[in-house]
């Protein structure tokens, strides 16, 4: 479970979250959408332990992560990210990029995982490829593989789909529904996209200005 309890995040002068509250049921899929600026890719550092609230407390598994002054970081918080770019690796191939958290398995185990999670993804036959040799899509599936390879207790994708055209997005978004369907993995995922947040996501959050301003089914 995650929790935000009155969640406020400042940039100098604007106040990007402001006094934001809420709770993600464990494994639960929730889309938060909302207009360009109003705060959406800030909750989702917040949550992700990348940012620090100024004031309010996030909580995961009823433990406090984050409070002024203390934020418990990323890779302790058992959360995979997929950013609006893919941020992979230009040195490692396919299969080290998506190998790279799986540092604490043991090697045999870790081939394993590795193996699964490609063939999952549809990126076997891409695994010795380097990330230039990759379309748009492919390097898409590349994050998110990697995010999914330690098995994540939360996926976290801000806008995943930008920038990739019609076919790529459709297969992506079909990528991303089959994971969370036959998972435990809860997804929070940020768009500005209606149809994307009501295809995947049975709850919705919509922000303005920093506020949480309806809450409902999509
Ligand atoms: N590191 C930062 N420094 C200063 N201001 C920031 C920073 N990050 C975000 N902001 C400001 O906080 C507000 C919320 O930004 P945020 O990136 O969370 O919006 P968003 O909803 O994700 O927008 P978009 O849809 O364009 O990605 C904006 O006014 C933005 O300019
Ligand atoms: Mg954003």
């Amino acid at each position: 479970m995650i929790e935000l309890r009155a969640v406020t995040r400042r940039f100098r002068d604007t106040v990007a979250v402001d006094g934001v509250s809420f709770t993600l049921a464990e494994a639960s899929t929730v889309a938060i959408l909302g207009p360009s600026g109003s705060g959406k890719t800030t909750v989702l550092r917040l949550i992700a332990g990348l940012e620090e609230p100024d004031e309010g407390e996030l909580l995961i598994g009823g433990e406090v992560v984050s409070r002024p002054g203390l934020v418990v970081p990323p890779h302790m918080r058992g959360m995979g990210f997929v950013f609006q770019q893919p941020a992979l690796w230009p040195h490692m191939t396919v299969a080290r990029n998506v190998a790279f958290g799986l540092g604490d398995l043991p090697r045999t185990q870790a081939r394993e995982r590795l193996a699964e999670v490609l063939a999952q993804t549809a990126l076997t036959d891409l695994r010795d490829r380097l990330p230039a040799q990759l379309s748009g899509g492919q390097a898409r599936r590349v994050a998110l593989a990697r995010a999914l390879a330690p098995r994540p207790a939360w996926l976290l994708m801000d806008e995943p789909l930008t920038n990739l055209d019609g076919e790529s997005r459709s297969q992506m978004l079909a990528l991303i529904e089959q994971i969370v369907a036959g998972s435990e993995t809860g997804l929070v995922y940020v768009t500005h996209d209606e149809s994307e947040a009501a295809r995947l996501a049975p709850r919705v959050l919509r922000m303005d200005a920093g506020h949480v301003t309806e809450e409902g089914a999509s």
